[in-house]
């Protein structure tokens, strides 16, 4: 069975009662459990995990050919702005990979217009709320079929 990789970046555990206008009233275990739910249904494998620590990212994306796993999900949440190291990881790392956003990153401040991580994935999905994630699974799942 196919094996997907969810990685959520930082203060992603708050979902639910963090700033609820932009990121939304679902919490990040009811959009695991979306995510599974839907990863099910399809005979997919699917795994996730939540880190704060831009270190633990980078060595889950680097052993993630050693575990098996056909494909990334990821928010890298702050760290889509700042972090070489996540980028450099997603292309050393070859799995394809695909960003997504709870929140449309190019209808906000200035600074969150650029993605470094995102010239290295397979594509981006910005701005559908909960459904960016279940959209980057769709489209993660019709990839790793071909
Ligand atoms: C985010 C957008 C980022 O700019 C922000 O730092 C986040 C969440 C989103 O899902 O909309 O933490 O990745």
């Amino acid at each position: 069975m196919k094996k997907i990789l969810v990685i959520h970046g930082p203060n992603l555990h708050l979902l639910g009662s963090r700033e609820t206008k932009v990121y939304g009233k679902k919490t990040l275990a009811d959009i695991n459990r979306m995510l599974k739910a839907l990863a099910k249904k399809n005979g997919v494998a699917l795994d996730s995990m939540q880190s704060n620590h831009e270190g633990e990212i980078v060595d889950t994306i680097g052993n993630a050919k050693k575990n098996k796993i056909s494909a990334i999900l990821i928010n890298p949440a702050a760290y889509t702005h700042t972090s070489v190291a996540i980028r450099d990881a997603v292309l050393a790392v070859d799995v394809p990979t695909v960003e997504v956003h709870l929140s449309n990153i190019y209808a906000r401040e200035d600074f969150r217009h650029t993605s470094l991580i995102a010239p290295a994935c397979f594509g981006q999905i910005s701005g559908f709320g909960y459904h960016s994630y279940l959209l980057g699974l769709q489209a993660i799942m019709t990839l790793i079929k071909k």
